[in-house]
Parts: C-alpha cells; structure tokens; sequence
C-alpha cells in the first residue's frame, strides 16, 4: 500500500498532478484515488512515473476495458492497447477535439506518456467542459439541450456519429457541452447558416483561455484525461521530434439529458448529401 497520494491542482479550471505514485505499485487503494481524482480533476499529471507499455495498459484498465488501435504501430508487440505516437510520421493534433467523436461510443479515457520530447515547446492543452456548458446563460443552456450535432472524420474513413450537444457525465450527472472543431460539422436540428453561426460560436467559446490548463512535457509524464468532459489541442511550437506511448479506455454512448425536447431534422439536413458541408461561408 502506497498510502495517500499527493493530489494538487495546477490551474483553477481543470488539471491535477499526483505525486508519490509508482506505476509498479498500483494496488487497490491508489486505484480508488485515481479514479476519484479524473472524477474530480478531469485531466491527472503524473511527472515522471515512466510506465512500461504493460503498466500502461494497467493504468488504463483501472477506468475499463481498453481498446487496440487497428492501424497505429505498437509500443510493444505483446501489448498491442498501446501505440506510439510519433510527430515524424504524424502530423501534431493541434485543433482542438475530443478524441474519435465520429464513432457511436466514444473513447472514455485516454493515457498518454511522453517517450521521447522536446526541451521545451510541444506542450498539450486540455478545456473543461463542464465550465464552457455552466458559464453559458440559462436560455442558451435551454436551447443546446434540445439539438445534436454530426461529428465525422474529415472523410477519412467516413465515419460518422450524431450526439447531442449537452452530454451527461454518467458517473456525476453533471451536463458538458459535447462538441469540437475537429470533428463537429452540423446540426440537423437547424437551417445551414444557423447551424454554421451556432457551431462558430460554441467553438469560440469553448477555446477560451481560462477554461484550460497546460503541460509542459517532461520525458517520462504521464497524463490520463476524461475524454467526456475535456478538449485538448498540443501547441505546436516546435519541430524536435515528440513520441508518446499512448492508450485508450472504451467508452459509452453519450447521452442528453433527460429533460432535453426533441425537434425534427430541418430540411437542410435532407439535402446535407454526403455528410460533410465543412464550416465558414455564412456570415450573418
Ligand atoms: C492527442 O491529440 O491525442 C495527442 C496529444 C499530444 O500529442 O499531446
């Protein structure tokens, strides 16, 4: 038994770093912690607990089942849940986004471990949602509540996934606004213009500065975040090599709240054929 782990915040929105963890030693009472403190904290530092690809999957574990990424190369062939980022073969995902929204089910979680990084610059930045959806008025919380947005890949591999726009954290009952640059495209609910000035605005607001926290990497950190109730964005600042060992937690089909009304798609939405209608163009 470890005991109890240090746990302090580092930024008044989200983000907490835990010391005195050892990725060898993580029994059931560090478990406990660790899933209270991403409950709490959204996004938990780990600075230099350098895991193996096996302790990562265990890390990982403790939120559910992990899941295996079809294409990413592996970190360790026997471990095939964690892959390897690298920026010389992957370019930085520096628009903001919650990861792989264009799928039914979402990821839950997600741990990442700095290999190999920059001396400086190459930092992540991560939002809490929960903050962008409560600092919202109360008849604009009203509306989001009853429309849903259509997330997809860019045309990557088409896939395509439609989820409300007020989401509910099924462990706290508390509503986030669900939505990215990345991948968010429309609104069905609304007329094109409409839904193009909504979704510029929510992703103006959601980008602001004092929902966020920052880390500047150090070989060997470890960051775990919530993926449904955060953002996060790397700053590419910098052209050193960045690799990373990363994996992912199978999440659940995020759902609206109960209370939200239900509208009809609008028109526009019969005549979105291929699904992807990009964002810009409507200025009103
Ligand atoms: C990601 O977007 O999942 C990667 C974040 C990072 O490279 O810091």
């Amino acid at each position: 038994m470890v005991g109890e782990l240090e746990i302090e915040p580092i930024a008044g929105s989200l983000g907490a770093q835990i010391t005195g963890m050892q990725a060898s030693r993580i029994d059931e009472g560090v478990a406990a912690q660790l899933r209270k403190a991403l409950i709490n904290h959204h996004v938990i530092f780990m600075p230099g607990l350098a895991p193996t690809p096996l302790e990562m999957r265990e890390i990982a574990s403790l939120y559910g089942p992990v899941d295996a990424h079809p294409y990413l190369p592996k970190a360790d062939p026997e471990i095939p849940e964690v892959d390897i980022l690298d920026s010389s073969t992957t370019p930085a995902a520096d628009v903001w986004h919650t990861d792989m929204t264009f799928v039914a089910d979402p990821p839950l979680a997600a741990l990442l471990h700095m290999v190999d990084g920059p001396e400086v610059g190459g930092d992540t930045m991560w939002i809490n949602c929960h903050a962008v959806y409560d600092t919202l008025s109360a008849p604009m919380q009203a509306f989001l509540e009853g429309l849903t947005c259509i997330h997809d890949d860019a045309g990557q591999g088409k896939r395509k996934a439609e989820h409300p726009l007020v989401r509910i954290h099924p462990e706290t009952g508390r509503k986030s606004l669900y939505v990215n640059k990345q991948f968010g495209r429309r609104v069905p609910q609304l007329s094109r213009p409409e839904s193009q000035n909504l979704l510029g605005f929510l992703f103006r607001w959601q980008e602001q500065v004092k929902f966020s926290c920052r880390w500047a990497w150090r070989n060997g950190d470890v960051v775990l975040w919530d993926e449904r109730v955060t953002l996060h964005s790397v700053v590419d600042d910098t052209a050193q090599r960045r690799v990373l060992h990363r994996c992912s937690v199978l999440g659940d089909r995020p759902e609206a709240p109960a209370s939200a009304p239900t509208w009809p798609r609008h028109e526009a939405d019969k005549m979105a054929s291929s699904g992807y209608f990009g964002f810009g163009g409507y200025e009103f």
